[in-house]
């Protein structure tokens, strides 16, 4: 299979690129920095948040393979801290990565795709993406948005062979917390006394997390699966349990409980 994966540099999409070309597949990933390359994989540059970057890395693949199959869209990123004091540029860059990066690759891909009736979009989102997540209110909005805009599109595009599948992951040790924006100003601690227990309570439980290999592993079966569902939900099971209970609970009861594990 001919596949595109956005933000190979670091995370889970080095280990899916990795994961995928051992697979046979035929890799292609994108990046924004000059990084060390996985012999047998394809390297292009993009940065999610431009458009033109995003129609310029699609077309360079259907030229070269003569279609895309399977796109994913992975790259992202988080910002940190309460939301009061969390500055607009880094809220725009938020949105802009997260979400909008999705949506250009999205929209780039999706004439190829439909011009054959086939092909497979796996859209990251995350356990933060179906619950609002405590000073993580701004990713959660990205990956919420990501949520919608999978689901509409998955309507829209069912008749063509396209089939959008959200990823779900839940806590897992990648550079992603490191690459956290966080705001935590003196005036931040103050106003929010419980932020840096909560932070350091999250930071600890993504570094403790699953390692990438293993999301790549659930995702080297997706790729090839025919009838793959809409979404997955990798994660331990306390982290998805958390899901049926948001249906179940009264919403302040739940937000009680999620307040208290994250120590807000
Ligand atoms: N780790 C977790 O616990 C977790 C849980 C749920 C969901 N996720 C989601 O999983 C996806 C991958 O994250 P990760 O955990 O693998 O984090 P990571 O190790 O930090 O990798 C993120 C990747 O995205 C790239 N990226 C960030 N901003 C970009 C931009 N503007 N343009 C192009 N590439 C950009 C990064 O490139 P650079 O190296 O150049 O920054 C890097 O390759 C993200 O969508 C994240 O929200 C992660």
């Amino acid at each position: 299979m001919i596949i595109l994966i956005t933000g190979i540099s670091s995370g889970f999409g080095l280990a899916m690129a990795r994961r995928l070309s051992d697979d046979g597949h035929i890799v292609y990933g994108t990046v924004r920095r000059e990084v060390e390359q996985l012999p047998g994989v394809h390297y292009l540059k993009a940065d999610v948040r431009n458009e033109a970057d995003a129609r310029v890395a699609v077309k360079s693949v259907v030229d070269a393979e003569g279609r895309i199959d399977v796109l994913i869209n992975n790259a992202g990123m988080g910002v940190g801290g309460p939301a009061e004091f969390i500055p607009e540029d880094d809220i725009r860059l938020q949105m802009e990565t997260n979400f909008m990066g999705q949506v250009h690759f999205c929209k780039a891909v999706l004439p190829y795709m439909r011009s054959r009736r086939s092909g497979k979009i796996l859209c990251f989102s995350s356990i933060g993406g179906v619950m609002g997540l405590p000073f993580q209110a701004y990713y959660s909005a990205s990956k919420f948005a990501v949520e919608g805009f999978a689901e509409g599109l998955q309507i829209e595009t069912a008749r063509m062979g396209i089939k959008i599948v959200l990823i779900e992951p839940g806590d897992f040790a990648t550079g992603f917390t490191s690459a956290r924006r966080k705001s935590l100003s003196k005036e931040a601690l103050e106003a929010y006394p419980k932020v840096l227990d909560s932070v350091r309570s999250f930071e600890n439980d993504e570094r403790s997390g699953l390692k990438p290999e293993y999301l790549a592993g659930r995702i080297s079966r997706i790729v090839v699966c025919k009838n793959p569902k809409f979404r997955y939900r990798i994660a331990t099971f306390i982290q998805k349990l958390s899901l049926p209970l948001k249906v179940i609970l009264p919403g302040r009861t739940f937000s009680r409980m999620i307040g208290w594990f994250y120590k807000q």
